[in-house]
């Protein structure tokens, strides 16, 4: 038995990387999913070889026109949606004073703006059935700070703050909403070089408890639980998956720290 059988899940951002694997663990535990993302030749191949139990719809996650065709495609299909994972994101490097204030707003527009969107659209169909389950994906930038990141961290921060909201205002009604905050992991955005694993952890992980870099699936195995109903009484949450990045810090060359 799977732990999503019988559901329907729209995973955003799904055509690669993290959301990929999300889609791919969402059928494997028996959902039907609606992969939506702008990368159209590489969502299709995905739904493709996903078979019968997924398919792909080009999405902007950005614009509210998009979120309505989703929605209408959910219900004309299968009369509803009961998970919303919202993965699509973007980021851009820069200093705080060389960030223009386009590169801000599309920042925002994506990932705030998807996010805000995918929910306003999708947990009124979720509402009316009395049940559902949200997972937003912030990241460990949307629990503290970090140079050159500055558009980046903002939306993170504010994906965690709209997840609250969403859990009060949609909790009463059926539909749980959490936020998963992944550390460094190993995708085209964590790894944007596609440098060797065991070179990038040398280089960047060493302060990591776990000293790695985390996989996509680590990732999409979290979500997972927490759209399943092994999660039935979490809401409001926020679970890392950041091989212990946010736990502390290490004082060098004290008992306890790595040599
Ligand atoms: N990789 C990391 O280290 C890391 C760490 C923390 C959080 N995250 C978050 O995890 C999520 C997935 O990231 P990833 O590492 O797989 O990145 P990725 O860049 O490999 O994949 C992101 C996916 O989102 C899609 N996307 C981008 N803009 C979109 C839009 N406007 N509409 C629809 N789809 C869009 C892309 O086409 C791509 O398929 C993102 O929200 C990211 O911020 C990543």
């Amino acid at each position: 038995m799977g732990k999503l059988d019988g559901k329907v899940a729209v995973v955003t951002g799904g055509a690669r990387a993290m959301g990929a694997a999300t889609a791919r663990l969402f059928v494997a535990e028996g959902a039907w999913v609606l992969i939506a993302d702008v990368l159209d030749d590489a969502g299709r191949a995905l739904a493709q070889a996903l078979g019968d139990a997924a398919s792909f719809q080009h999405l902007d996650v950005s614009e509210e026109a998009g979120w309505a065709r989703v929605a209408a495609d959910c219900v004309d299909r299968f009369g509803g949606v009961d998970v919303l994972v919202n993965n699509a994101g973007i980021l851009k490097f820069g200093a705080l004073v060389d960030t223009s204030l386009a590169d801000l707003q599309r920042v925002l527009a994506v990932n705030v703006g998807g996010c805000f969107l995918g929910m306003k659209t999708m947990a009124p169909i979720m509402m009316a059935k009395g049940r559902g389950a949200i997972v937003n994906i912030s990241s460990i930038d949307g629990m503290k700070g970090a140079n050159s990141i500055g558009a980046y961290a903002a939306s993170k921060w504010a994906v965690r703050g709209l997840t609250k909201v969403a859990a009060l205002e949609f909790g009463h009604r059926g539909v749980r909403v959490n936020s998963v905050h992944p550390g460094g992991i190993d995708t085209p955005m964590g790894n944007p070089r596609g440098m060797p694993a065991a070179e990038m952890n040398a280089l960047h992980y060493k302060g990591v408890p776990l000293q790695r870099m985390g996989e996509s699936m680590e990732v999409a195995r979290a979500s997972l639980f927490l759209a399943s109903d092994d999660a039935s009484y979490i809401n409001g949450a926020e679970l890392t998956v950041d091989g212990g990045w946010t736990a502390g810090h290490y004082y060098p060359g004290y008992p306890g720290a790595p040599v």
